[in-house]
This record gives C-alpha cells, sequence and structure tokens, in this order.
C-alpha cells in the first residue's frame, strides 16, 4: 500500500473463511483493521491488532455501531463489503441435490436479501458521506462470479449477488469525481471456506480457491495506485503477486456490470 494512505479497513464477515484471509492480509500491509462479524462468531485467529466490532449487519442499529467505530478510527476508510450466506444455509447439499426456488420460504428468500445486499447498502449509505468529506474512500463489494448468480438452484444467492454487482456499477457512477470509489472484489471460483459444504459436488478441496487470493487485489484497491479505478470487477485468482500491477489489472479486472447496452436504454 503507498505511504501516503495508512486505511482504516472495514471488514464484515471477518470471523472466518474470506473475511478472516483480508483481515490478516490488510493487518500485514500495515492497516488498521476494523473486523466485523456476528456476536460469538469470533474465536482467536485474527490479529490482535484488530479491533473487533461484534454486529449484526442485518440491523440498521448493527450498522450504526460499526459506522461509530469507523468514524472514530480514521478519516481514510475503505468498506469492504464481505460478510454474506451462501447457498449452504439453506441446504448443505446446495450443488449435488439442489433445491428449487418454489421450494424456499419468503422468509429464506429475504434473510438472504438482508445480509448479502441489504446490509452492503446500509453500510455504504452510512459511510459514504464520511468517504465524500475526505475527498478520498473505498467501497469494495464482495460479490460471486457470472455463472454462479445464474446457476439452477441458486435462489436466493445468485439474484442477491447479481443485486450488488448492479448496486456497485451505480454506486461508481454517483461517486464518479468524488475521490471515492466503488469496485467488486470476487475469488472467481468455489474458494475454501465453510460456505462449500458440499463435498460431494467438490471432493478434493485443494482445488478450491484460497482466501488469501482475495488479499493482493484487496491491497492494490486500497492504495493510492487505484485512485481512478472505479466501477471495475476484480477476480482474485486471476491476481498474481509476483507479477507488476499493470499485469494485474488486465489479467484481474474488468469492467463491472453487463454492460451499457443501447437496446436497454429505457427499460
Ligand atoms: N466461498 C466461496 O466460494 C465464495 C465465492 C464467491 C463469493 N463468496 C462471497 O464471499 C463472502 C465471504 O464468504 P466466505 O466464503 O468467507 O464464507 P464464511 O461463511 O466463512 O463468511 C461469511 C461471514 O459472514 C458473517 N455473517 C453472516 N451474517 C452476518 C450478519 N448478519 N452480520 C455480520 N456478519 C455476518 C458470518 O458469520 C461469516 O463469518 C460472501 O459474501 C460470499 O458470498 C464466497
Amino acid at each position: 500500500m503507498s505511504e501516503q494512505i495508512k486505511p482504516v479497513v472495514i471488514i464484515t464477515g471477518a470471523a472466518g473463511g474470506l473475511g478472516s484471509a483480508m483481515c490478516q492480509g490488510m493487518v500485514a500491509a500495515g492497516a488498521t483493521v476494523l473486523a466485523v462479524d456476528l456476536p460469538g462468531r469470533f474465536t482467536d485467529t485474527l490479529p490482535s491488532s484488530c479491533q473487533l466490532i461484534e454486529a449484526d449487519i442485518t440491523t440498521e442499529a448493527g450498522c450504526e455501531q460499526v459506522a461509530i467505530k469507523a468514524r472514530q478510527a480514521g478519516s481514510d476508510l475503505v468498506l469492504v463489503n464481505n460478510a454474506g450466506v451462501g447457498m449452504q444455509f439453506i441446504n448443505p447439499n446446495f450443488a449435488s441435490k439442489p433445491t428449487r426456488f418454489w421450494e424456499l420460504t419468503v422468509k429464506q428468500y429475504r434473510d438472504a436479501f438482508d445480509i448479502n445486499t441489504h446490509a452492503q447498502f446500509q453500510l455504504a449509505r452510512l459511510l459514504a458521506p464520511v468517504m465524500l468529506k475526505r475527498g478520498w474512500g473505498r467501497i469494495i463489494n464482495v460479490a460471486t462470479s457470472y455463472a454462479t448468480m445464474q446457476l439452477p438452484g441458486f435462489v436466493p444467492y445468485g439474484p442477491t449477488k447479481a443485486a450488488v454487482e448492479a448496486a456497485t456499477v451505480i454506486w461508481a457512477k454517483d461517486l464518479a469525481g468524488s475521490g471515492v470509489t466503488a469496485n467488486v472484489l470476487l475469488p472467481g471460483g468455489a474458494a475454501d471456506t465453510r460456505m462449500i459444504t458440499d463435498t460431494a459436488f467438490f471432493p478434493d478441496r485443494s482445488k478450491l480457491v484460497p482466501p488469501q487470493a482475495m488479499v493482493g487485489p484487496l491491497c492494490f484497491l486500497s492504495s493510492r495506485a487505484a485512485d481512478a479505478i472505479n466501477g471495475q470487477r476484480f477476480v482474485a485468482q486471476f491476481w498474481d503477486p509476483t507479477l507488476p500491477e499493470a499485469d494485474n489489472l488486465k489479467r484481474s479486472s474488468a469492467r463491472a456490470g453487463w454492460g451499457d447496452q443501447p437496446h436497454a436504454v429505457g427499460g
């Protein structure tokens, strides 16, 4: 990361998986890290310098609690909207024996949107004004691959992440020229976390994307070098830390969203 910016990085869903790996990577890179997860979820695996925030970010009070701590910690803020639930929260064998959309309850559908989509908005809504006042900031939304958004049996997960992708494109446009950016980050394949419970479909965990893959692009996005990067999506598994940033930008990033197609104008 750049010497000029020593950001405060807020990482949600930090108690395990990708969130925990990103906390460790950002502490190693010199950032102040606020690690957010549900009450009772943290174990002692995170670096002791991480400030732990136990909050349910599906609630407005939980998001406000995070925002208060973030404002107290500093003003160069990086918000990593990572917390989420996968299809395992509906069905542990979600890939080998998929659940069809009509088999879901309305509550399951709503709950998935509450954490995967609405919590991202609530935190961004609270912290964007702080970033705008400062003239610098990052909103990084963890989404998923386009294929996963459209897999059979992947309601509600796929639609929650498609909404995140679309929201990021719009946020990036709303923020353009402000010094604050919004980008998408994803592992780029099934990652080796507790979300991947379906051992029949994923028998060999060594083939899963390691959670540490997220760290390289996150470090880059948190730095001054990424000041002009807005509305992009980064596929972590294509980021090779041994290569120069310019090469990684070509390999690992593209415009977020589905493109501005002329026939879509007007709805
Ligand atoms: N694992 C994958 O294959 C994969 C692939 C693409 C994208 N993702 C995305 O990566 C992100 C991280 O997932 P992961 O794979 O590390 O899974 P994970 O289950 O290890 O991490 C998710 C974390 O979110 C936390 N969380 C859930 N509800 C919360 C709430 N209401 N308030 C605060 N925290 C809450 C959980 O406690 C958990 O620690 C998710 O957004 C997921 O959709 C994962």
